[in-house]
């Protein structure tokens, strides 16, 4: 279920909300009988002498950005178009990919060659598959424009080390520019203006500055195929992992905002993980939600609610009992709804599913739970 719903971003209190929504409706009540009116602009323009229908939006609209309340709801039209790689230009499947499996962390790959020069690299193709044992894979593909291979898997093939360093917003840049296609010999350190920190456990040196670096014995290396475009699985035990201590908390975790990552998306994009981008989801697995197909039909099949918002309350372990719900009926912005609306079910119905959705955005999952039981 996809609902676009356009409103007000900026939410106020549950409660706060009360005193505004009086207001304006007593000012516009008034405005509508002509003893005051709207003054300042307003995104439909000046209400005077405006049609019946321009009011309405305009009350609808200042209703939702003081209420923060929806005015405008719509179910979009999904269509979807089909992809065959087969029958698929190679590098348009490669955009395609690279633009839907995105955010992709980045390793940023120092090795040496057999002489001992030093290469690094970044490379989106990157994860990790283990903890014990430490285990993380990065994939040098073959070049889709000439089939050509990439240094650092020449450097992998011929020395099994690897230094995986992690980068962040702070060395961003320096990564995209030693990105670039120097000749083989070629140091990016030295091009990306970056300082090799020696390693411990391998020859390839880490990245100075790096927040994270990891010093890895190459395991295997997995070829994906033999045209452009294969990709080859570099399987990398972790040895030794550095860490900037000034990016760990009170408990010695990493910390997302401190880190600062950045990861590559399709084309030129990239995201920064900080501010508004990072949110926490706490994690299902810590107790047993009864589950959306447990829902009230009526909740599961509303149209104000979004699929994540059903996800919110199915991850609920104990659903309200109908006394609880009955008590929180004397909340008094419920009580207010509920008197408000009595003589009009169709548009109750709307303002307690409006109230819930509210109450789920603040995270106020049991209230929430509670408000929708009384549809
Ligand atoms: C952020 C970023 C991520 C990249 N990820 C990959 C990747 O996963 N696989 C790949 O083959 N090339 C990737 N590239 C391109 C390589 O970094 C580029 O081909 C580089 O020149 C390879 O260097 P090398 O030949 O010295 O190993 C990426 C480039 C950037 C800027």
């Amino acid at each position: 279920m996809v609902n676009y719903v356009y409103s007000n971003p900026e939410p106020l209190g549950f409660i706060q909300k009360y005193p505004f929504e009086d207001k304006l409706e007593r000012e516009f009540e008034t405005y509508d009988q002509g003893s005051i009116g709207v003054t300042g602009s307003t995104p439909l323009g000046s209400p005077q002498g405006d049609s019946f229908i321009e009011k309405l939006a305009l009350l609808l609209l200042a209703r939702s950005f003081f209420l923060n309340l929806p005015y405008f709801e719509t179910t979009q039209e999904i269509t979807m178009k089909t992809i065959n790689p087969k029958e698929t230009k190679t590098a348009e499947v490669h955009a395609l990919l690279l633009g839907a499996i995105a955010p992709r962390p980045i390793a940023f790959a120092s090795t040496v060659d057999e002489e001992g020069n030093v290469n690094l690299s970044p490379f989106s193709f990157f994860n990790v598959f283990s903890a014990k044992p430490p285990i993380v894979v990065f994939s040098p593909a073959r070049r889709v424009r000439d089939n050509t291979g990439k240094h650092t898997l020449e450097n992998v093939e011929m020395t099994r080390e690897v230094v995986i360093n992690i980068s962040n917003y702070d060395i961003v840049e320096q990564m995209s520019l030693a990105s670039t296609e120097y000749d083989k010999g070629i140091n990016e350190f030295i091009k990306s203006g970056l300082t090799p920190e020696p390693s411990v456990m391998v020859r390839a040196p880490r990245v100075k500055g790096a927040p994270v670096a990891m010093e890895c014995r190459v395991n295997d290396i997995i070829s994906l195929g033999p045209e452009g475009g294969a990709g080859n699985l570099v399987i990398c035990e972790v040895l030794l992992i550095h860490v900037n201590e000034n990016i760990l908390n009170e408990e010695g975790k990493i910390d997302p905002y401190k880190l600062d990552a950045v990861a590559r998306m399709g084309g030129d994009y990239y995201l920064r993980a900080n501010g508004d981008c990072i949110f926490e989801l706490p994690k299902p697995v810590r107790n047993k939600g009864v589950g959306v197909d447990q829902l009230p039909e009526h909740i599961r099949n509303s149209s104000i609610l979004t699929g994540n918002h059903l996800a919110r309350l199915g991850n609920t372990e104990v659903i309200p009992t109908a006394e609880e719900v009955e008590t929180f009926k004397t909340d008094p912005v419920v009580a207010y709804t509920l008197n408000k609306y009595r003589e009009d079910q169709t548009q109750l119905r709307e303002e307690l599913e409006n109230l819930g959705k509210k109450l789920l955005d603040d995270h106020q999952v049991l209230e929430a739970w509670k408000v929708l039981l009384m549809v």
